[in-house]
């Protein structure tokens, strides 16, 4: 089975740690030029997730929660990470303010935390996964289909 099956069906951590170790294998078998958007409340994991892909692509910075700026641009060794946090973004109009797609240099991932928010904004080949808390330490990471848009 792979990756990409046991998250259809849903791995389930014990650890932030191991959230990590699991971002790192995704982020091994993730093609070039993807964007990866990760739902979820508060406190389920995503940014843990994007630290663990972001040891796989060798960024040699920590990776943060972006705060003032709503994205952040870490340059890999093996790819070019930008990491946008849309939980600010109120109007996904503001989406194209970032002019993000400037930054994107092959081979990139954009990883975008509460993607709700520019939902429409994301290509449609955006990888979708969500995550939730089951108790306490015990956290879910599940690939699920793009939500539908509202018109
Ligand atoms: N199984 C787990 N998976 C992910 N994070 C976990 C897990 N167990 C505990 N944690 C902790 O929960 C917190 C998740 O924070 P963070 O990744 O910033 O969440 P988010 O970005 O979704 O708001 C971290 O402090 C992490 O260490
Ligand atoms: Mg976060």
């Amino acid at each position: 089975m792979t990756l990409f099956d046991k998250l259809k069906i849903g791995i389930e951590t014990l650890s932030g740690e191991e959230t990590q170790s699991i971002g790192a294998e995704f982020a091994r078998n993730l093609p070039p030029d993807s964007t990866v958007a990760l739902s979820g409340d508060l406190g389920v994991g995503k940014t843990t997730f994007i630290q663990g892909m972001a040891v796989e692509w060798k960024v040699p910075d920590p990776v943060t929660s972006p705060s003032f700026n709503l994205y952040n641009i870490y340059r890999g060794k093996k790819r070019l990470l930008v990491h946008l946090d849309a939980y600010r973004l109120s109007h996904p109009e503001q989406f194209e303010t970032l002019m993000i797609e400037d930054f994107l240099e092959s081979p990139y991932c954009l990883a975008v935390e509460w993607p709700e928010n520019v939902a429409g904004w994301l290509p449609i080949e955006t990888t979708w996964l969500t995550l939730s808390i089951i108790k306490e330490d015990r956290h879910r990471i599940k690939l699920i289909e793009p939500p539908a848009l509202k018109p």
